[in-house]
């Protein structure tokens, strides 16, 4: 069995749920029927002869996805951008799909994700933005990132970090890893859980990863809450509101400067979401 098997299956020979729902959230199903139907059908996909049995957390054992460690080159106020190419950008083409799932396995819509890598040559840009960008989960929790096969650099192996944020819940910060790298072996930040896995397209690389976050919900379906815009840009900051790039609001007596359009959620508080305000 290769490395990317190995990670898809969990590395134990069973295909895990979120496998089976990545798969049937690709195949166009909606999320109350898969979710529904996901734990037998991953029993199923097991190949034990025992009868399904219905569990409704998700307890894969791989679950949540591990943090890591920020490292020295994060940079808050990343613009929001699902590539970070074009057509001029030196690198074999990469993209990194899949989905933000919480606790019962069922898809986060709304999260962030805020990605920094380096460039092929292994260099970071730690006064520009290049190879950096954050955007948000969609309706049934998907992302999609363009960007290219990051260069390696001393003393690491080959990963892409990214921080997660479901809203109302506080920072995953972890990176993610390519199966089949040599340093992997030598990397001491190196964590299995966290490989992508990676096929080959055409000149390009597709890589995979869902994100399992810390968030409790329900395993049943529940409707999502409609946010109410209840806050005045250049008043106080108010959840549910909509701002603009150039808003300014207030937030615990300090200002702040929106970077990004968006509707405010709740743990997007301005000190808590350096990619949408900038302190003034
Ligand atoms: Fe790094």
């Amino acid at each position: 069995m290769d490395r990317n098997i190995e990670s898809e299956t969990g590395g134990a020979g069973h295909v895990t749920r979120k496998a089976v729902l990545r798969a049937a959230l690709a195949a166009g199903l909606t999320a109350p029927a898969v979710l529904m139907g996901v734990p037998a059908l991953a029993r199923t996909l097991t190949g034990s002869e025992e009868a399904p049995a219905l569990t409704p957390t998700c307890d894969d054992g791989d679950d949540p996805t591990p943090p890591q460690m920020e490292g020295p080159y994060f940079k808050p106020n990343s613009p929001r951008r699902t590539s970070l190419v074009d057509a001029s950008t030196p690198g074999t083409r990469l993209t990194v799909s899949g989905y933000v799932f919480g606790l019962a396995c069922r898809p986060v819509a709304g999260a962030l994700l805020d990605f920094w890598q380096a460039d092929v040559n292994g260099a970071y840009d730690n006064t520009g933005f290049r190879f950096r960008g954050h955007q948000f989960t969609d309706a049934s929790g998907a992302f999609r990132l363009s960007t290219i096969v990051p260069g390696l650099y001393p003393g690491r192996t080959r990963h892409i970090h990214v921080k997660v944020q479901a809203p109302g819940r506080p920072v995953l910060t972890t990176q993610l890893y390519f199966p089949g790298e040599p340093r992997n072996n030598t990397d001491s930040l190196f964590d299995p859980r966290l490989l992508m896995t990676v096929r080959d397209a055409g000149g390009a690389k597709e890589a995979a990863f869902d994100f399992v976050l810390n968030v409790p919900q329900d395993p049943g379906p529940s409707p999502t809450p409609t946010p109410t815009p209840t806050g005045t840009p250049g008043g106080t900051w108010a959840a549910g509101a909509t701002y603009r790039p150039g808003d300014s609001v207030t937030y615990g007596g300090r200002g702040y400067a929106c970077l990004q359009a968006h509707t405010a959620q709740a743990g997007w508080e301005p000190p808590n979401a350096p990619a949408l305000w900038r302190l003034l």
